[in-house]
Formats: structure tokens, C-alpha cells, sequence
């Protein structure tokens, strides 16, 4: 697998990336995913070092950062918004540029996606978005990779998101399937419709690679669905918002009647988690015989460390 083209790139969305670069990420990360089932243990961040910024809370994303680089013997530092000036004694691009004397490559999770991209700017080495408000890209190469494991190759298949569809799991979903060629429907209330900015950019991706993507307030939209994914209601920094969320998407939980509404046996549940049991996600959902959600978790693992080998080299 060529992946010198990935040397020193940041991930901060995946508008940034080509198909062919993202299926080669997909196709890396199922690589390592079956190495590290044979107990193959390599050294390949040996003498490297990853700054890990938290200004949210996070378990899967941090987790799999953290233990990915480590067990390659790579040296992660763990940094939150309690142990470094970042935006509070010091300004981003200075935490930036001295980051990038000290560190091979940096994750961040935060607020403000033009912090992720400040940080790609004058630090000099890659930066990872691992959450922002806006978008969340390592989350879901996870989540394609999972659907792929269950459904065979992804172009053409149907992945519907149902819940708040301007979140920024829903946002980067549907960058990366009008990447990849994936019919991706949002099934959200009108007032939770995607911006049209991002729709408008999606539009030509998703025209080169045959995505159909649609935005509809029918929960029947998940109709022939591969995958119906949701998400919590209330992402963090929303907490306000609880009260009208709760009202507006109370009609759109996925429970077992709108899975069965994609008339498919065989459609599976993903959830990036965490997840509220009875708001977005009924426990039945959940824990049923269509849910992927402990492998889609697992996933972000391989995915990030993928990630991380294709631009660290
Ligand atoms: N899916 C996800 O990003 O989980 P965490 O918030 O636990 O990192
Ligand atoms: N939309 C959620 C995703 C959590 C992984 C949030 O931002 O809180």
C-alpha cells in the first residue's frame, strides 16, 4: 500500500481528502485492524511523541488515540484545558508553534473547528480534529469501515442518519459519503435541517462520486437503508438547548418500528456513541440483533491508528 502521499497531512475534515485517498485509508485501516487480531506488536511510533488536547470530554476518541500510539511505542501526553494555556495565557498559534518544537503530531477536541485549523497552521505538523462543533472526521472512517464490514463495499450502499441533522457526526457523514459514493439520507426536522453551505459543498463531491444524498422530516426516508445511524439530541456545549431537543426529536428516536421502516432484516444500528438509552436510541435498538455499535467503537482504534501510521510515516 502506497501511503507516501499522506506524509505530514493533517486531518481536520475530509473535504480535504480525495475517494481514492480515503478508500486507501479504509483498506489500511482493515490491515492493521487484522494485525493486531494476529498479535503482531511493531514499534512504528517508537521515538514519537502526540500531543492529546481536550477542551470537551471524550472516552472512545481519547482512548484509542492514547493506547494506538502506545502500544507502537509512541509517547502520548494527555493535555486539558487545566493543564495548558491554549487560548486562555496564550494565543493558539503561539501554543501551536511551540507544540510543533516539542511534539511529532497533535490531536485536539474542542469548540471551534478554526481552532483545529489555527493549530494545522503554525504548528508545522500534522493535526488531528478529533471533535469539533463542526465536524468530527475520525469518528466516522469508523463508522464506513463498519458499515463495510457488514454490507461488503460502500458505494451505493444507503446509510441514513436519524436525529439532529446538523451535529458534527451527521455533518462529516455526509461529507464522507458524497466522497465515497454512499447514498446518505438525513431524516431530521426541519428546524434541524444540515446549513445549506455544507449541503452546496457536498453537492459536486457527491455528483463526481454518484452519491444521492437527501435531507427529509419523513422517518420514512429509511426505507432500504443498509445502516440507520443516530446520535445523541444534545451535543456538548448544548446543554441549554435540552428541553426544545427533547421536543423537536422525540418523534425521531430509532426504535425497533423505524428500523423495521427500512423493510430490511439485515440493516444494521451505529451509533457513534455515547449514547442516551430512550432518547435518540431505545435499548432495545441498542442492545439488539442489528446493533454494530461495540465493533463501530473498536473501529475508531484501527481507523486512528491508521491515521496516524499513513501520516507519520
Ligand atoms: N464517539 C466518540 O467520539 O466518543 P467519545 O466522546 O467518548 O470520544
Ligand atoms: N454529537 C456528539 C458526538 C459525541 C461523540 C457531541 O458533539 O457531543
Amino acid at each position: 500500500m502506497n501511503l507516501e502521499s499522506f506524509r505530514g497531512r493533517s486531518l481536520l475534515t475530509w473535504i480535504d481528502y480525495t475517494e481514492e485517498e480515503i478508500r486507501c485509508l479504509l483498506e489500511f485501516s482493515k490491515q492493521v485492524k487484522a494485525e493486531k487480531r494476529r498479535g503482531e506488536v511493531q514499534e512504528r511510533f517508537k521515538g514519537k511523541t502526540l500531543a492529546l488536547i481536550f477542551e470537551k470530554r471524550s472516552t472512545r476518541t481519547r482512548c484509542a488515540f492514547e493506547t494506538a500510539f502506545g502500544e507502537e511505542g509512541g509517547h502520548p501526553v494527555f493535555l486539558s484545558t487545566q493543564d495548558i494555556q491554549l487560548g486562555a495565557k496564550e494565543s493558539v498559534e503561539d501554543t501551536a508553534r511551540v507544540l510543533g518544537r516539542m511534539f511529532n503530531a497533535i490531536q485536539f477536541r474542542g469548540f471551534k473547528q478554526s481552532t483545529v485549523e489555527t493549530l494545522a497552521q503554525y504548528s508545522g505538523i500534522p493535526v488531528y480534529n478529533g471533535l469539533t462543533d463542526s465536524f468530527h472526521p475520525t469518528q466516522v472512517l469508523a463508522d464506513i469501515m463498519t458499515l463495510e464490514e457488514n454490507s461488503g463495499p460502500c458505494k451505493g450502499k444507503k446509510l441514513c442518519f436519524v436525529g439532529d441533522g446538523r451535529n458534527n457526526v451527521a455533518r462529516s457523514l455526509m461529507v464522507i459519503c458524497a466522497k465515497l459514493g454512499v447514498h446518505f439520507t438525513v431524516v431530521t426536522p426541519p428546524d434541524l435541517n444540515p446549513d445549506a453551505s455544507l449541503i452546496e459543498n457536498c453537492a459536486p463531491l457527491a455528483a463526481a462520486s454518484g452519491a444521492d444524498i437527501r435531507i427529509t422530516a419523513d422517518t420514512a426516508g429509511v426505507e432500504g437503508a443498509d445502516a440507520v445511524y443516530t446520535d445523541v439530541w444534545v451535543s456538548m456545549g448544548e446543554e441549554a438547548l435540552r428541553k426544545e431537543r427533547l421536543s423537536l426529536l422525540m418523534p425521531y428516536q430509532v426504535n425497533q418500528a423505524l428500523m423495521d421502516k427500512t423493510r430490511r432484516k439485515d440493516a444494521i444500528f451505529l451509533h457513534c456513541l455515547p449514547a442516551v438509552k430512550g432518547e435518540e436510541a431505545a435499548a432495545e435498538v441498542i442492545e439488539g440483533p442489528q446493533s454494530r455499535v461495540w465493533d463501530e467503537a473498536e473501529n475508531r482504534k484501527h481507523t486512528i491508528k491508521a491515521i496516524m501510521l499513513a501520516t507519520l510515516g
